[in-house]
């Protein structure tokens, strides 16, 4: 019997437009078959190849050096990502191209390129080494999503500073206790950044946080809204002045292949945040050709990933993969609906973004507020289009590819993690028939299966858990300061392989289907479902916006549903559409998965980066209330509502 059964049926089918396909990178589903096989048969050779095409100071002698779980890639080489990102370009005809183009969310724009950037990375380099930062020192970067938070991760890179990015989000205290794990020495931050019209007063809280966080030596302060703020003689700096006395002329530190490039703290949606370590080589190989391919990033692109430089998307998609291929990277600093709900369409509009990278959970919001948004804009410049974060349900994709990509633009469903570094399984646009809610498969150089907990390989359509049987060069090394959590965590629940968390199953094609966190898997009467198939077969419904199913203690069944559900603007949260929900659920995948509770709610609890704390809804489902960890939450008074609405029951 199957881990994890699957329910969803979902036959719709899109090939590439044949006019994409015919110009794109990687052209149909034969060569990316070639590609895959070349791979599989001699993985080292693949990847040299890849490595080949960007700057190294001195070559490995050796690709891979691989003992289990422990990864070297590219041994002995010498590299320096920022010299990649930046100077490979100076001599060809994108010195003068943007490599970045930015609006802050009152409205004010820049653009920069890749001869600027280069000189603010430099002098911003020079600035680190003043500060007395030196190869391996750790750095905290606690920024808004203004281009020197792309300047400062740069500089880092390229003195070989190892930098931790906390997203602008976060608390003081969240910023205290990565900082202390970190062991960091300087804090780079802001006065202030843009959010919803208000200001968040990034400073204040770091001047909160190295209250206590003893190896903390220096802050730098980017002045970004005039607002007042404290200052500490001595430990803080201002950005514009630092910079203006430092040289733009700086030499790229030649850093060892292994050299920890970065430490992100993974928030999660279940546990305490983990530093996810990782180092220069091949994590650069990574993002590089995973944006070459599955973006198929081409000299004319302007490539909008909407996520901020916080998450790893940010790192991988914002910063280095775009700019190590020498493209266009477009950043926005505020919220998608600021002034109003059509700002990412009017960004669109403005900038003739050309591919678009965003989550499920903006999606859905976009459904929720209506196409009469996107539709007061001309999108037509958009040709591509992607998703990561979480499954996306069939409907939402459906939406993303009639409302936004006027039926015309593929659509990347790109499946990975934190851990992973890049993209792991994904469309190739120009290769790769797409299927709305499946990230399809493998990219070339990824050896991904679905296995039963014994570590067997499960046939089509059985579900089970999504694991990495080789290892690849943007895979993280290690857990910050606990090597014994990295092993007890990835290596050891399945016996040999990278273990995901994720529940998947594999269809007759051979493509993925997240079904969600393993954790999250709900046990019927002995069936053990995923959330992601109920999910999807509530927001198939007309009515309704999103959707979180979890379960609950019951007597009979071991567990019973709950879903909780927002509905899209102007329908009534009427006790009828109830019952027409649950029995919606059992028309479109079966009885087993009807819900045994519908709840409306004007909103979900979700992390900062927008996954729903299902851990959450699961307590508020079975005790009425939250009273686990709640730090990584974005917005408290959604829970609040949740749980006094079923007190009241
Ligand atoms: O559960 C999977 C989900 O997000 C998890 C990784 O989250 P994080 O480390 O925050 O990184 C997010 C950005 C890479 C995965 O374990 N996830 C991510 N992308 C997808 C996805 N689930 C289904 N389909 C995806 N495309």
């Amino acid at each position: 019997m199957a881990d994890i059964e699957s329910i969803l049926k979902e036959e719709r089918v899109f090939l590439p437009p044949s006019q994409f396909a015919s110009a794109a990178r990687i052209k149909s589903l034969d060569e990316y078959a070639r590609l895959y096989e070349r791979a599989a048969r001699e993985p080292e050779g693949f990847w040299a190849e890849v490595a080949k095409e960007l700057h190294w100071f001195s070559p490995w002698t050796q690709v891979l050096d691989w003992n289990p779980p422990w990864a070297k890639w590219f041994v002995g080489a010498k590299t320096n990502l920022a010299y990649n990102c930046l100077d490979r370009h100076l001599g060809t005809p994108r010195k003068n191209k943007a490599a970045l183009i930015w609006e802050g969310e009152p409205g004010d724009r820049r653009t920069v390129t890749y001869q600027q950037l280069h000189r603010e990375v430099c002098r911003f380099a020079n600035v680190l080494s003043r500060l007395g930062i030196r190869p391996g020192d750790r750095v905290m970067i606690y920024m808004p999503l203004i281009p020197e938070i792309a300047v400062a991760m740069l500089a880092c890179a390229r003195v070989g500073a190892t930098h931790s990015v906390v997203f602008g989000g976060f608390s003081a205290e969240a910023l205290r206790d990565r900082t202390n794990d970190a062991g960091a020495k300087l804090v780079i931050t802001a006065d202030g950044g843009y959010r919803r019209g208000k200001v968040v007063p990034l400073k204040a809280n770091v001047d909160q946080a190295v209250k206590d966080t003893p190896t903390v030596e220096n802050v730098i302060v980017v002045k970004r809204t005039g607002e007042s703020i404290a200052w500490v003689p001595g430990r803080d700096h201002y950005w514009h002045e630092v910079i203006e006395a430092a040289s733009d002329k700086h030499d790229a530190v030649p850093l060892d292949s292994e050299h920890p490039l970065f430490i992100l703290y993974t928030s999660g949606t279940t546990g305490k945040p983990k530093g996810i370590v990782h180092t220069t080589g091949g994590y650069m190989v990574g993002t590089y050709l995973s944006t070459k391919w599955v973006f198929d990033i081409k000299e004319e692109d302007t490539f909008w990933c909407t996520a901020d430089v916080g998450w790893v998307t940010g790192h991988s998609y914002v910063v280095y993969g775009p700019l190590s291929n020498g493209a266009t990277t477009m950043m926005y600093e505020g919220a998608p609906d600021h002034p109003e709900p059509d700002r990412f369409w009017r960004l669109i509009d403005a900038y003739d973004v050309s591919i678009f990278y965003t989550a499920p959970t903006a999606i859905r919001s976009f459904i929720r507020w209506g196409e009469q948004w996107p539709m007061k804009h001309d999108l037509t410049s958009l040709r591509l289009l992607g998703t990561v974060g979480e499954p996306i349900n069939p409907e939402a994709w459906m939406w993303y590819h009639k409302v936004l990509g006027g039926g015309r633009c593929p659509i990347v469903d790109t499946w990975w993690q934190t851990e992973t570094g890049a993209i792991m399984v994904s469309p190739l646009p120009g290769a790769t028939p797409t299927k709305p809610g499946s990230c399809t498969r493998p990219l070339p150089g990824v050896v991904a299966d679905v296995v039963a907990k014994d570590g067997r390989s499960l046939g089509p359509n059985e579900g089970g858990y999504l694991v990495i049987k080789k290892p690849w060069p943007s895979m993280l090394r290690t857990i910050h300061g606990d090597p014994d959590r990295y092993v007890k965590q990835y290596f050891s629940e399945i016996p040999g392989v990278y273990f995901a968390g994720d529940g998947a199953r594999r269809d007759a094609d051979g493509y993925f289907w997240v079904m969600g966190r393993v954790d999250d898997v709900i046990n019927v009467a002995g069936h053990r479902l995923g959330t992601m198939e109920i999910e999807s077969a509530i927001v198939s419904h007309p009515k309704v916006a999103e959707a979180a199913v979890v379960g609950r203690p019951d007597e009979l069944k071991g567990q019973g549903i709950v879903a909780f559900v927002t509905l899209k603007k102007g329908n009534d949260p009427r006790p009828e559409l109830q019952d027409m929900l649950r029995e919606h659920v059992a028309k479109e995948i079966g009885a087993l998965a009807r819900p045994d509770e519908i709840r409306f709610t004007e909103a979900l609890p979700k992390t900062r980066s927008g996954k729903i704390m299902r851990r959450l809804l699961k307590e508020i489902a079975s005790t009425g209330a939250a009273k686990g960890d709640t730090t990584t939450l974005e917005d408290m008074s959604v829970l609040l509502r949740l749980s006094t609405s079923s007190e009241e029951e």
